[in-house]
């Protein structure tokens, strides 16, 4: 028996305005996708925003349901869009931001456990780091360079084969 530790690398900026200007732009737009929110039963509207590797940006924003589990969140609804889209072209970074109707949102928005399987899974179908931006109401910036800072440990295919199929 041993015990075993993990050591998690993230970077933590004050403000916005210390990211670089690509950087700055991406949460920007996650900003303008979350005011585009379906989010009626919590009030919680999400935004994310995508930045391909051919230089395009694509956004997503949580879509709610009556049938509450039915719903989405802002990260998948532009991942799954992505992935339907642009199958051979990798994703770079994911920015999210968030606003409450209820409350002021202090923390960083960190993605649900959903959305980091999602993401995991996307890393090893490109096999390259999906950079992960999240955001604070406050201004708090946290990036994690890869989603293994978020899923540790994560399930992925190698059980019965790569998504390729190789
Ligand atoms: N939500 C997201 O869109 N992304 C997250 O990372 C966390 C939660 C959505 C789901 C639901 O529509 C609302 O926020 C409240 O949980």
């Amino acid at each position: 028996m041993q015990k075993l530790s993990l050591h998690i690398d993230f970077t933590e900026y004050d403000s916005i305005d210390e990211l670089d200007p690509a950087d700055k732009a991406l949460i920007e737009k996650a900003s303008d996708a979350l005011l585009q929110a379906y989010a009626p039963y919590s009030n919680f509207k999400v935004g994310a925003a995508i930045l391909l590797d051919n230089g395009e940006i694509i956004l997503g924003n949580n879509q709610e349901n009556a049938a509450y589990p039915t719903g989405l969140c802002a990260e998948r609804v532009a991942l799954f869009f992505a992935g339907a889209n642009y199958p051979a072209t990798k994703i770079k970074t994911i920015a999210v931001s968030a606003r409450s109707g209820k409350f002021m949102i202090k923390d960083v928005l960190t993605p649900c456990g959903g959305c980091r399987q999602a993401i995991a899974e996307y890393e090893v179908k490109q096999q390259s780091p999906i950079r992960i931006i999240m955001t604070s109401e406050k201004g708090k910036v946290l990036v994690a360079e890869s989603i293994d800072a978020l899923l540790p440990l994560k399930f992925y295919s190698h059980n019965f084969g790569t998504p390729s199929g190789k």
